[in-house]
């Protein structure tokens, strides 16, 4: 079972929506997926609550419930599960990464979002784990993009996919879908599915030692 964390102290930088995305495109290439909500908030709860589909799976949970929601999950043969973390909620966010095999730390191309980053990307080298930081909403292109990407790398590794600024992420938010059911040809769709192919096959030459941690 893979566990993969969406965290980063930053409210609104696209944790919920990335969280809830690649569990539905795991889900789509065959993976028993559940996604366990550790935000008060409860985004991708009210996210399900509107999906009339079964899987993926959710439950909501706070951090002291984690090892055996982790547990369960392992037990009913969940091969993947995605956990989605609240903004400022430090004994969870730290639960959370502790639990897992792979971080992904989302982050806007701004200076607001650059700045919240590195408190986050100590807490992931502190207990050794695999991370790396996916730029979110971004502009389509710029030069503001290569320098967060550039600030970035000084921290540690940085997904070479982006995911831009689309009303495609929102709609199919509201509607209870991942942007890979919502418009399955579109732009969103595509780039999802490249990070999720990115996610899954940095983890498998990760766990093989082909490739040193650099995060
Ligand atoms: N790539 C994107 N394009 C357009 N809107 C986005 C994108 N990613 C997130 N959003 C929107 O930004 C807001 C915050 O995103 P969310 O995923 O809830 O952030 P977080 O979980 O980190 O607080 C939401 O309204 C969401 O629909
Ligand atoms: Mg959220």
């Amino acid at each position: 079972m893979h566990v993969i964390s969406f965290v980063t102290q930053k409210g609104g930088s696209g944790k919920s929506t990335l969280a809830i995305s690649c569990a539905v495109r795991a889900t789509e290439l065959g993976q028993r997926v559940l996604i366990l909500d550790m935000d008060p908030q409860g985004t991708a709860e009210s996210w399900y609550r509107d999906r009339d589909a079964i899987h993926p799976k959710l439950a909501r949970i706070h951090s002291g419930q984690l090892a055996t929601a982790l547990d369960g999950a392992r037990k009913q043969g969940f091969n993947t599960v995605i956990i989605d973390t609240p903004g400022r909620d430090e004994p969870a966010t730290a639960a959370a990464i502790r639990a897992a095999d792979f971080v992904l730390i989302p982050c806007r191309p701004t200076p607001g979002d650059m700045k919240a980053t590195p408190p986050t990307a100590a807490t992931v080298a502190r207990l050794g784990k695999k991370a790396a930081f996916v730029l979110s909403q971004t502009p389509p292109r710029g030069s503001r993009l290569k320098e967060a990407e550039t600030g970035l790398s000084m921290l540690g590794m940085v997904c070479p996919v982006r995911i831009v600024h689309r009303t495609a992420y929102q709609d199919a938010q509201g509607a209870g879908l991942g942007v890979t059911e919502f418009e399955a040809d579109g732009k969103a769709a595509r780039e999802i599915g490249a990070l999720w192919d990115w996610i899954t096959n940095k983890m498998e030459k990760l766990s093989d030692g082909q490739e040193a941690n650099v995060a």
